[in-house]
């Protein structure tokens, strides 16, 4: 059974690696033999990433400035990486603009009558964008070895809404409540649509593109936060971090041969409730 889970050998580009999440998908790649080539916009916390599990695992991990919103930067990192180890095996599709839900001063900047189409568009080229055009540059080399695996990081908020009372602060008027914004459903539920477009385009060419949507990760919410949350989960809890290794590394795998054009909700319950 070991092997089916075995990454030896295969090159994993994952976006977004220097953030909470990217790190842990590159640890479950890594602590399975394979190499993560971590990209984010900010190099350092990537660069400190690849170090950590070059010395834990011992693979050849590698960090990348990149903006995956900009075409040049990704076609640049391609071709660093083939020359470099030939072959790219996985793509994570990880970044994300996770803009916080609290008001800017007194505007409620989040809500839907307010919201700022330039946070529109930013937030639709990193989420959206930039997994499209991640998937275009890194996928055409896998299905053109016909074989590979793209692994697209929705959210719960691709299968339900977002529950604004969860975000509600006492003695603010209801036209002034600070909401999840509209882009991060958008981007999410989008997703899931890229994986199921991906999945039937590249099935021929050996290439499964399936999703996972991720419920909310527990890290210094305020206590109300947390005991609102944790009332609409079944498993009464936020996920910890490091939840979400076993399925990722289930999907990246051989472990998973059969699967593809899947969404696959790790939410702890929420969304069957
Ligand atoms: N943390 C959670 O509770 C949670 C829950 C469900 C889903 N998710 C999803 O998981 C993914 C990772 O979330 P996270 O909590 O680690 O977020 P994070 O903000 O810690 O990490 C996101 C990373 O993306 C990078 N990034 C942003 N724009 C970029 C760009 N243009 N090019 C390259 N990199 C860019 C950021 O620098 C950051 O390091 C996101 O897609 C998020 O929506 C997170």
């Amino acid at each position: 059974m070991n092997d089916l889970f075995n990454l030896k050998g295969k090159v994993a580009i994952v976006t977004g690696a220097g953030g909470l999440l990217g790190k842990q998908h590159c640890e479950a790649i890594a602590s399975a033999g394979g190499t993560p080539i971590l990209l984010d916009l900010y190099l350092k916390p990537a660069q400190a990433a690849a170090e950590m599990l070059k010395e834990k695992y011992g693979v050849p991990a590698r960090a990348y400035e990149a903006d995956i919103t900009r075409r040049e930067s990704l076609e640049s990192i391609r071709a660093s990486v083939l020359k470099e180890f030939g072959r790219i095996d996985i793509l994570i599709n990880n970044a994300a603009n996770n803009p916080k839900v609290e008001a800017k001063g007194d505007v409620p900047w989040s809500r839907l009558e307010n919201f700022p189409m330039e946070q529109w568009h930013a937030d639709i080229a990193v989420g959206l964008t930039g997994a499209f055009l991640c998937s275009q540059i890194f996928g055409v080399v896998m299905a053109e070895k016909r074989s590979g695996v793209i692994l697209n990081i929705a959210s719960d908020l691709a299968v339900i809404a977002p529950d604004q009372r969860l975000y509600r602060k006492d003695g603010v008027t209801a036209d002034k409540q600070p909401v999840k914004p509209v882009t991060y459903s958008v981007v999410k539920t989008g997703l899931v649509g890229l994986t199921r477009y991906l999945a039937t385009y590249w099935a021929e060419a050996g290439v499964r593109v399936n999703a996972i949507s991720p419920g909310g990760v527990e890290q210094n919410q305020p206590q109300e936060f947390l005991d609102r949350i944790s009332q609409l989960i079944p498993l009464g809890r936020m996920a910890k971090p490091d939840e979400y290794r076993g399925v990722v590394l289930f999907l990246v795998s051989d472990a998973s041969t059969y699967l593809t054009g899947q969404n696959i909700i790790i939410d702890g319950g929420r969304s069957c409730w």
